[in-house]
């Protein structure tokens, strides 16, 4: 893993759920403000129109990082490959630097991918997937926020060597119904999502954002001049015993027995 790679992807750029001229306009707005590590999966029916968004940059592929993710349908051995090289189709890239889930080692093997990892797993199939697989896995990409206690998941990233990444790292805009945010927020001159995404990234996780909005998306982005006090850091920690969770069992079916 190349610094450029770990550096840029300590920043990504969600696209979900945005599709044609929101998306192009979109990330064109991102990739303006800075970020260059851009967030996709099948499961948001969406790569077709990042790759026409990608096209429209008009940038040398090497500077961008791309993430995809292949389909809980499609993690059979044989489906996965036709749709990784479906959504490259899509994506009208040769490769894609991040591809996630369940077997893309495969997919590594074949050129298909540069970088393999996983999303949504639990402490225990990250222990599983460490010891099965002799390829490094860049991250496990679950749902990380203040409201979350997701303490079990970083126990398991400190023993498997696997670093986590965040998803629906503002919880959707509820962390900001909490004035605590904003009162920390206050102290370092920073707004209450610049709080939340440097108290992710304190602890060692990669985020992912997505914002429609110029002045949110320069905001995620800019959150690298100041760092949280240990005391701050903890006060925000606090706000975890909320255990709110978006992404559940009531939303995808196919979710793990969360941790
Ligand atoms: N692996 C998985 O299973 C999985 C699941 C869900 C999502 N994801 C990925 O993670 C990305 C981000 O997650 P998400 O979009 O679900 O949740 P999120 O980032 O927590 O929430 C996005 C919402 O928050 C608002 N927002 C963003 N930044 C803000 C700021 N600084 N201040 C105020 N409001 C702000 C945005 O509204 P405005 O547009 O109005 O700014 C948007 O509606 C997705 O796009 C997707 O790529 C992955």
């Amino acid at each position: 893993m190349s610094i450029y790679f770990t550096k840029t992807f300590q920043r990504s750029f969600g696209t979900y759920p945005l599709r044609g001229d929101e998306l192009t306009a979109t990330l064109k707005t991102a990739v303006d403000i800075g970020y260059r590590s851009i967030d996709t999966a099948q499961m948001y029916q969406n790569e077709s129109d990042v790759g026409d968004a990608i096209a429209a940059l008009r940038m040398p592929r090497e500077e961008l990082l791309v993430t995809t993710k292949v389909h809980p349908d499609n993690f059979g051995e044989d489906k996965f490959l036709a749709s990784v090289e479906q959504s490259l189709r899509d994506l009208k890239l040769d490769y894609a630097d991040v591809l996630l889930v369940h077997w893309p080692p495969l997919a590594k093997k074949y050129g298909l991918a540069r970088h393999i990892g996983v999303s949504n797993y639990t402490a225990r199939m990250m222990r599983d997937a460490a010891s099965i697989c002799d390829e490094p896995l860049v991250t496990n990409q679950v749902e990380f926020h203040p409201l979350l206690d997701q303490s079990i998941l970083l126990d398991a990233a400190a023993k498997t060597g696997i670093p986590l990444s965040s998803y629906c790292s503002v919880a959707r805009g509820e962390v900001f119904k909490y004035p605590i945010v904003g009162e920390i927020g206050a102290v370092y001159g920073k707004s209450p999502g610049q709080i939340v995404l440097r108290w992710i990234l304190q602890q060692g996780v990669a985020i992912n954002t997505m914002s429609t909005k110029p002045e949110n998306i320069r905001a995620n982005f800019d959150i690298m001049d100041f760092v949280l006090s240990h005391v701050d850091m903890a006060q925000l920690s606090k706000m975890c015993a909320t255990n709110f969770r978006i992404v559940g069992i009531d939303k995808v079916p196919w979710a793990p027995d969360w941790d």
